[in-house]
Formats: structure tokens, sequence, C-alpha cells
């Protein structure tokens, strides 16, 4: 028998990052050494103190379903830090915790968009905006993100994409894959586009904790954009809790009751003994969210300079997140077969920007979350690629 699919799951993506993650391991399960630079994770470890409430979660018997929104005191932290990290003012109420940051994209695109609308994301982006947006019926409409403009969005171009049918616009600073951080006129000048055009904005504020010049800011702190921004945070990134599925949403009141309905619907709640861990995460020492930003910023400096040395190479310096995004161009390959280049014959697994959308084509995606040991290392490899290419 043949079981088939319904028609919509041929408008899902997928993200490229897990799929060169399975080929890497299979070559090392070959005996080839490869450096990983294609996942986005911190390769550092949760914090113990993070670890040991997690296990006395368990230990003291948090093992029951709880409320589907999440814990009522682990929305207070969460509306606590944020307002305390960016200024934005939130009622726990209005907050929704998930199995990771990434439902709530789910949540969001599905609950808000129809065939008939037109959302506007980050290209080159992360995939699931797009992919969220083409399941959901909605006319997907990129906007280019460019190096030559210190790849934030260009405000002008931004408005010329906007028509009547647009309802949603997706934000992402500091940025996946190019490390990217939008400034406040920036911010200031989508804001406004965004109350003219009754425009509903879905900022994911993921990278938060990691600029490295300047501070982040959030759209929803601008005038008359708390009633239209979906902040979008999470745990994975600034903890190094990628695999404790982790993460929330901020929501105007108004889209909170059909955020529970999709919870209800779908994993009942998050995690309860994690959601424990949360709160010591949030309310618990802060040290090493400044001990992590301090590393990524030393391999940022060193992977960027590093590959700035290499002949056909050029990488501006990424100011948020831990991703370099060099241009490969001169070269004289193609994104994608170079990224398969280095993985099949130089034991470097790396992302083709394309991975990312249409205009990441001449440029790699590198996570840099990595020691600076293997770092090094990549470098070398990839200089010898390169170099190969010339000969
Ligand atoms: C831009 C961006 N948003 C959201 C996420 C989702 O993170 P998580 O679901 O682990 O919280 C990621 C993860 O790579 C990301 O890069």
């Amino acid at each position: 028998m043949s079981n088939t699919l319904a028609s919509r799951m041929n408008r899902l993506g997928t993200e490229t990052a897990f799929e060169v993650l399975v080929r890497a391991k299979a070559l090392e399960a070959e005996g080839q050494d490869v450096v990983h630079l294609e996942i986005g994770e911190p390769d550092f470890d949760t914090p113990s103190n993070i670890v040991e409430s997690g296990i006395a979660a368990l230990q003291a018997g948090w093992t029951h379903y709880g409320p589907a929104n999440g814990q009522p005191e682990l929305k207070q932290a969460i509306a606590d830090y944020i307002q305390r990290s960016r200024g934005a003012v939130y009622e726990p109420d209005q907050v929704v915790v998930t199995p990771g940051g990434k439902p709530i994209m789910f949540f969001v695109l599905l609950a808000l968009l129809e065939a008939g609308d037109e959302a506007i994301y980050p290209d080159p982006g992360f995939p699931i905006y797009r992919s969220m947006i083409d399941f959901s019926g909605a006319k997907a409409v990129p906007i280019a993100l460019r190096e030559e403009h210190d790849f934030r969005l260009d405000v002008d171009e931004l408005a010329s994409l906007i028509t009547k049918k647009t309802k949603l616009l997706i934000l992402n600073s500091p940025a996946n894959p190019t490390g990217g951080v939008l400034e406040r006129s920036d911010l200031e000048a989508i804001a406004r586009l965004a109350v003219e055009h009754d425009l509903t904005v879905l900022s994911d504020e993921i990278y938060a904790e990691l600029v490295y010049e300047g501070q982040h800011i959030s759209i929803a702190t601008m005038p008359g954009m708390a009633e239209r921004t979906i902040i979008l945070d999470g745990f994975s990134k600034t903890y190094a809790m990628t695999g404790w599925r982790l993460g929330y949403g901020l929501f105007p009141e108004d889209l909170v009751p059909a955020m529970n309905r999709l919870m209800v619907n779908s994993v009942s709640c998050t995690a309860v003994a994690i959601q424990q861990a949360g709160i010591e995460a949030l309310n618990g020492p802060q040290e090493a969210v400044g001990e992590f930003r301090e590393a990524f910023r030393r391999r940022r400096d060193l992977i960027v300079d590093g590959l700035n040395r290499i002949d056909g190479i050029t990488c501006v310096r990424p100011k948020g997140a831990f991703y370099a995004f060099p241009n490969i161009t001169g070269t004289g390959r193609e994104s994608k077969p170079l990224a398969n280049m280095l993985l099949d014959h130089f034991g470097v697994a790396a992302l083709s920007g394309t991975a990312f959308g249409d205009a990441g084509e001449g440029y790699l995606r590198l996570s840099y979350a990595n020691s600076e040991e293997n770092l090094t290392k990549a470098l070398d490899r990839i200089d010898a690629c390169a170099t190969k290419m010339r000969a």
C-alpha cells in the first residue's frame, strides 16, 4: 500500500543544518575527522546551577502535566527578565512557554496567516520562516539582507514590498545566518511602517544576549509596537540549553487565547521540571551568560580575521549571534558545491548560504560555537581548499 500525504506537506520545507550534521556524522563513522561548523548551538555545557535545579525538580515530583501556557512562576520570571533586559513591558499572562523557541514560529504563522495574505521575511534568514509561511498558504515575500548594508534590511526596500495584503513582518536581530544587528534608527523606521500599515511583527530575539557592540534593542519598545509585536526568545542560545527544549513568546493580549489552544492541541504543556530549571536560569547567577559572550567574541575575531587572510574569501565582522557569513565569490565556486567540497574532501562541515534563501548565494555560514583549536583547524582546511581551487 502507499500512504499518501496531504498536499500541504509539499509546502513544508526543512532546516539543512540537521541534514548536514547527519552527513558529517556518517563521514565520522567512516573514520574521517570533521570540524563541525554547521549546527547553531553553543558547545558549552549548561551551567551547573541550572542542571542541578532540573534534577532537584524531578526529584521533588515535578513530573505531572502543568498549565498549557507555562508555570506561573516561570512566566513571571520571563516577564521580569524581558523588562529588565530590554525595557519591554509584558504581563506574565502574555507569556507562552513552549518546548524551544521554534514552536512560537510554527504557532504564530499558523494562527495568523492564510491564503491571500502576504508575509515579509528576511533572506538570507532562518529557513523555518519561509517554510512555515508557505505551509500556512500565505505568500512569502523575501526582503534581501545585503552585505553592503551590513546585513541590515533596507527600510526603503521594505516599504516598497508592503501591499494591502501584507499582514506580518518577521524580524531577526541579531540574525541567523549573517550575525547582522538592526540599529535603533532601523527599528524606529520599521516600527513607523508597521503602525502605518497595521502589520503584526514577529521579532525573533533568540540571540539578544549575544551582541558584541552596543546593546540589543527590541522593536516592542517603540511607540505603538507592544500591541502588535510578538517577541520570540528562549534558553537555547543564552544558557546553552538547546537540548532541554525551552523557549517562549510574549504576545499582545488578544493573541494569547489562540496560542493556548495551539498548545492544548499539540504538546499540552512544556515539561514542568524543565520549566523549573528555566526559573533558576533567569533568577539565578548570570555570570555564565557574560562568559559565553566573551568566548564567542574571541572566536568571532579569530574566525573573521582568519577568513579575511584567505585568498578569494572576505568576511564582514558580525555584530551579534555566533555565525560568520563569509563571501566566497572570489573562489570562483558557488556556495553549495563549495560546502560539499569542504565536507567531503577537507573535513569541514559548513552550510551553503543558499540554505537560508536565494540571497545567500555567494556565501557560507560558519557557526563559530566551537573551540578556538577547532576553529584554527577549520581555517587551515578552508585555506587548503581555496588554494586547491586556485591551482
Ligand atoms: C533565528 C533562530 N530563531 C529561533 C531558533 C530556535 O531555537 P530553539 O527552538 O532551540 O529555542 C533558532 C535556532 O537555531 C534560530 O537560529
